[in-house]
């Protein structure tokens, strides 16, 4: 693989991920990491299919014109992706960062969830939408990273879940954050008013935008009320 290691971004369970160069573009190195408690002959085969899932849903979005990062180099043997560097910096830094304004802070929870949206008109479900995994260019666009946990789907529920699990994470990690997941459903509602009804997907129709967020508010009320 072309690609030269600077520095390591980042030490996870299942990733281990390295910024550099890849023939001289600014480059990320996502690296998975062998899951020991689990056979290694399983470990492998499991490691490999999501990668090559991950890999295929880059391409596909990246085809669609959304902004995630461009897939240079797939070693799927090997276990690793090699991608453009998103500048900027991920959304959980700058919630926890005191010197963020309250309405800078807005405008950024309003692009994460139109870039949310984005994704979603592509029937496609993140899967781990943490503040982890959405980096804010310098610019102030929200760019969704890690597709590992990500799916093609028509089911609602699967829509109004990749919603609650940010709402859960604004509401513990970020509680003096008021009113952010509002902010994320402005922009989410933000994006379709833009863009119009979400086109038919090679696998038939998105779940519509007003759909996603009743269920939404259906799921935070059940999860309210029976834990
Ligand atoms: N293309 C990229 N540009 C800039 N930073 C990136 C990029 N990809 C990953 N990162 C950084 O590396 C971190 C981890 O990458 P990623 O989220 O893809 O791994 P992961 O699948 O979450 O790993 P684990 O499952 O072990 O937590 C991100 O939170 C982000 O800070
Ligand atoms: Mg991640």
């Amino acid at each position: 693989m072309a690609f030269s290691a600077d520095e390591r971004l980042y030490l996870g369970a299942e990733a281990e991920v390295w910024r550099g160069t890849w023939m001289g573009q600014p480059a990320v190195r996502k690296q998975r990491r062998l899951r020991s408690w689990r056979h290694p002959d399983l470990d492998d085969r499991l490691g490999r299919r999501r990668m090559l899932a991950e890999a295929r849903l880059m391409v596909r979005l990246y085809k669609s014109g959304l902004n995630i990062p461009v897939l240079y180099d797939c070693d799927i043997k090997e276990q690793q992706l090699v991608m453009s560097n998103v500048p900027g910096r991920p959304l959980i830094e700058l919630l926890n960062d005191d010197s963020i304004d309250d309405v800078t802070m807005m405008k950024h929870l309003q692009s994460a969830g139109y870039s949310i949206r984005m994704l979603h008109r592509q029937a496609i479900v993140h899967g781990d939408l943490s503040t982890n995994n959405i980096m804010i260019t310098p610019s102030g666009e929200a760019v969704l990273i890690d597709f590992g946990l990500a799916k093609i789907e028509f089911e609602t529920e699967l829509y109004g879940i990749d919603l609650h699990v940010l709402f859960e994470i604004l509401g513990a990690s970020h509680p003096h954050r008021e009113n952010a997941m509002e902010a994320v459903l402005q922009g989410y509602k933000q994006c379709e008013q833009d863009l119009g009804t979400a086109e038919k997907t090679p696998g038939g129709d998105p779940v519509c935008m007003e759909d996603v967020i009743e269920r939404f508010d259906l799921i935070r009320t059940r999860v309210r009320y029976h834990g």
